[in-house]
């Protein structure tokens, strides 16, 4: 949100008083002075008003974890283990999950508390690929990529999916980039093939690539440059 925004929605101060306080310099986001009234205040940032702090702040985290095979990619399950529960990390309760994998999909996995991160991570609009290696049951048909890349319709969401990319790596194995994450997308998408899919495994999403010097169950907090990366 715009500093001047998030400002003027705070009962203390109007819009005039918004606009002098940037112009005396007063105000200042993560210790910078800002008087730029478009300067983003974002959930994790802290914001001052000469002494006054109107938002304490708090760090974001960001984890990739390589999921393992009979996981729930959920924060809680009163059945399974889950993802989190992989993790040692104080306030795990405050994490989410962006882009979940089916029980016994494996691979990549981040995990955050940055809401507006994880959005651009998997919204559509992004169009950040997914990228799967995928192991099916019968022979992958020649035809398939190109029905792939004209999209699926998807009665029960009602819509059909963005192009998607297969390459043939062997004839019971391709890779699949896809730039949703619809429910069951990847199973569904064979499925229209009756094709079952028995192996999945994520290796990227978007720029960020599965560490392979992590084993399955495995994580590690995302480097700075990786979270720039999104
Ligand atoms: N598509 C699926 O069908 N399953 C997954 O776990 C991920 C994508």
């Amino acid at each position: 949100m715009r500093v001047d925004r998030f400002l003027s929605n705070l009962p203390r101060f109007n819009r005039k008083q918004v606009r002098l306080l940037l112009v005396e310099r007063r105000v200042s986001v993560d210790g910078v002075t800002v008087s730029d009234p478009h300067h983003d205040v974002r959930e994790f940032s802290r914001v001052c008003v000469d002494d006054d702090v109107l938002q304490a702040g708090k760090p974001a985290r960001y984890f990739m974890l390589h999921k393992p095979q009979g996981c729930v990619s959920a924060t809680a399950d009163p059945q399974h283990p889950t993802v989190l529960d992989l993790m040692e990390e104080p306030g795990k309760d405050e994490l989410h999950i962006a882009g979940r994998l089916d029980f016994n999909t494996t691979g990549l996995m981040l995990i955050t508390n940055d809401g507006q991160w994880s959005r651009r991570l998997t919204q559509p609009q992004t169009k950040l690929p997914k990228v799967y290696l995928v192991e099916t049951e019968q022979d992958i048909g020649a035809e398939y990529a190109a029905t792939f890349a004209r999209g699926l319709y998807f009665a029960f969401e009602d819509l059909t999916t963005q192009p998607a990319e297969l390459v043939l790596l062997g004839p019971r194995t391709a890779r699949l980039s896809i730039v949703e994450g619809r429910y069951h997308q990847v199973k569904r998408m064979f499925g229209h093939f009756d094709n079952k899919v028995i192996g999945l495994h994520r290796e990227r999403m978007g720029p960020l690539v599965l560490d392979p010097a992590l084993a399955p169950g495995e994580y590690r907090a995302l480097t700075d440059d990786e979270i720039r990366m999104v």
